[in-house]
C-alpha cells in the first residue's frame, strides 16, 4: 500500500542541512501534520523549526549513537514515515586511504545508521495501516566511483539491507523506498562533476514515490539518464566510473 504524506508523522534525520533540509520543507509543503528533525546538533535546527514550531518537532540525534537512537523511539511514538537520509562521504579510495578510520566512519552512518534507526522504529511503524521507511541511498548503491570506493560499498550494503528490510517488514505493511540519485547540488556533492541535481528534484520525486508506491527511485532526469546506460550496459557503466581514480 502506498502512503499519503498528508498527515503523516515524519522523522527525517541529517535535517539541518542539504537534501535533510529540503525533505522537511516538501514535507510541510505536502500536509505533513509532524516532522521530527534529527541533527547532531540540535541548536543547527533552530532557524527550520522557527519556520513552523507547530509542527517541527528538533532531536538530538546522532545516528550512530545507540542512547539517541532508543531516546528518539521513545520520544517519537507516532511516526508513519521514516526518512534515513543522514550520511557521510569521506572522499577516497579503497587502497589508497590512510587508514580504515573514515571507512568504518561511512559504514556506521550510512549503513548501521540505516539499520538502527530501522529496528528502532520498525515497531513505531507497525501501529499505523499506512507507513514507510525511506532510505536515502545513492546511484554508487548500483556502481563503484573509485574516487568514493569506501562510500560507494556502504551505500551498496545501504541497498542490500534495504531489500531484507523491505521483505522483513512486508507483513506489518510497511513499506521499503530507496532513492539513489547521482550527484545533488549541496555540501556533500558540490564537488562532484556538473550538472548536478538540485535538492528539491530528489526530495520531490522520493516523495512521490511514497505516495504512489515505487520502491525504487531514480530521481531526476539525469540520474535517469545514468540509470538508462546502467541498464543497456551494466559493464561498460561501471568501466567508465573506474577511469576516475583517486589521486
Ligand atoms: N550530495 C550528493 O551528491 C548525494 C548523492 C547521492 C546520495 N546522497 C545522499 O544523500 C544524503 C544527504 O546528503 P547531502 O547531500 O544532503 O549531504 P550533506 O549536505 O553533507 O548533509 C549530510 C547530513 O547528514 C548529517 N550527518 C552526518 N553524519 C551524521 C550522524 N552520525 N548522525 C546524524 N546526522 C549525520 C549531517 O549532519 P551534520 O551537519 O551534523 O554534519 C548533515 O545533516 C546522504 O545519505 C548522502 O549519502 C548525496
Amino acid at each position: 500500500m502506498s502512503q499519503k504524506i498528508e498527515n503523516a508523522v515524519a522523522l527525517v534525520t541529517g535535517a539541518n542541512r542539504g537534501i535533510g533540509r529540503e525533505f522537511v520543507a516538501e514535507l510541510l509543503r505536502r500536509g505533513a501534520r509532524k516532522v521530527y528533525l534529527g541533527a547532531r546538533d540540535p541548536a543547527s535546527l533552530a532557524d527550520l523549526v522557527a519556520l513552523d514550531p507547530a509542527r517541527l518537532v528538533p532531536l538530538k540525534l546522532d545516528v550512530t549513537n545507540t542512547a539517541d537512537v532508543a531516546n528518539a523511539a521513545k520520544i517519537a511514538t507516532d511516526v508513519t514515515l521514516l526518512i534515513n537520509n543522514a550520511g557521510f562521504a569521506g572522499g577516497q579510495g579503497v587502497i589508497s586511504a590512510p587508514d580504515l578510520s573514515i571507512a568504518r566512519q561511512e559504514m556506521d552512518v550510512n549503513y548501521f545508521g540505516l539499520l538502527s534507526l530501522s529496528q528502532a522504529f520498525a515497531p513505531i511503524l507497525a501501529k499505523v495501516p499506512q507507513s514507510s521507511i525511506v532510505n536515502v541511498l545513492s546511484f554508487l548503491s548500483l556502481v563503484t566511483l573509485p574516487l568514493a570506493g569506501t562510500y560507494s560499498a556502504s551505500k551498496a550494503a545501504g541497498l542490500a539491507a534495504s531489500r531484507s528490510i523491505r521483505a522483513e517488514l512486508l507483513a506489518q505493511g510497511t513499506k521499503v523506498v530507496v532513492t539513489m540519485p547521482v550527484q545533488v547540488e549541496t555540501d556533500m556533492g558540490r564537488s562532484l562533476p556538473e550538472p548536478r541535481l538540485q535538492p528539491l528534484e530528489v526530495v520531490s520525486e522520493t516523495l512521490d514515490a511514497v505516495e504512489a508506491g515505487v520502491e525504487e527511485v531514480f530521481p531526476g532526469e539525469l540520474t535517469r539518464n545514468v540509470a538508462a546506460a546502467f541498464a543497456a550496459d551494466p559493464k561498460g557503466v561501471q568501466a567508465h566510473m573506474s577511469t576516475r581514480l583517486p589521486a
